[in-house]
């Protein structure tokens, strides 16, 4: 997968998606994340991004030259590398048509982080881990030239119901939940059959040595060897929290049945 991130604050990613499992994931190639600063992409002498708004209000608004124009460059050279027995032959164009002609992305989905958004799920992070190139816009200021909405952008995400300063650690945190979820990114396979969310329930209480610390011992079960046995303990737990914790997810499994 190839991740393009376009910003007016592009020292805050490194500190985060160089470290642990993301930076890892990097280094196996299993996804290449580019910070674009949109000043760079500015035709105003003095590398202005935003404007006051038509109307008249409070506040600044991005303007849409310099998103229009990064997204445009990023789209021209987004090649990917395409594989014959796991080793790269070449590389190839995604096919994505110009932004003039006002339509959207093919091979490239162009994502806005705004407080306006989809509120961003488990469901949502597995459906953009199968893409092969996101392209995420960090929202600012008052908001965003609304052109940018119409013809730029496939689709908006909002990562909770609070205003943050900026779409910064929103794509941060949208593109850590989706890089874990690219096939060969987590070593143990079953670290993501059991998370919080599979299944629309929450985790189990996990323990690990000692079985009595400081006289708190761990349940019993978990110390019987019997696998099927743990197994519905497990299961019975991770019910029971889902109930007094998020009922809304066993509504919502429901809901999915029908
Ligand atoms: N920008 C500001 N607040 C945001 C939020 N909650 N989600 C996504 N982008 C944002």
């Amino acid at each position: 997968m190839r991740i393009d991130i376009i910003t007016i604050f592009p020292g805050m990613f490194a500190p985060v998606l160089n470290e642990s499992i993301v930076k890892r994931a990097q280094e196996k190639n299993k996804v290449k994340i580019k910070i674009h600063d949109l000043r760079e992409f500015t035709q105003d002498k003095h590398n202005k991004v935003d404007d006051r708004p038509f109307g008249g209000g409070s506040g600044m608004v991005l303007t849409a030259q310099p998103i229009f124009d990064a997204v445009a460059k990023i789209k021209s050279q987004s090649h990917l590398p395409v594989r014959q027995a796991g080793k790269v032959i070449t590389h190839k164009r995604i096919p994505t048509p110009p932004i003039a002609s006002g339509a959207k992305s093919q091979g490239s989905k162009v994502v806005l982080l705004c407080p306006q958004g989809k509120i961003f799920d488990q469901a949502m992070a597995k459906k953009l881990s199968k893409e092969k190139h996101l392209i995420f816009i960090c929202g600012h200021y008052e908001g965003i030239d609304e052109r940018v909405r119409e013809i730029v952008v496939d689709e908006e995400i909002s990562i909770g119901d609070y205003v943050l300063t900026g779409g910064e650690l929103p794509a941060m945190v949208v593109v850590d939940a989706i890089v874990r979820l690219i096939p060969g990114v987590l070593g143990d396979k079953n670290s993501l059959n059991f998370e919080s969310f599979e299944g629309n329930l929450l985790e189990y209480p996990q323990y690990t040595r000692p079985a009595n610390f400081r006289g708190n011992k761990v349940p019993g079960v978990l110390l019987c060897g019997d696998h099927k046995k743990i197994a519905s303990w497990q299961k019975a737990e991770a019910l029971k929290r889902t109930k007094t914790r998020r009922p809304d997810l066993l509504t919502v499994k429901k809901q999915r049945r029908q």
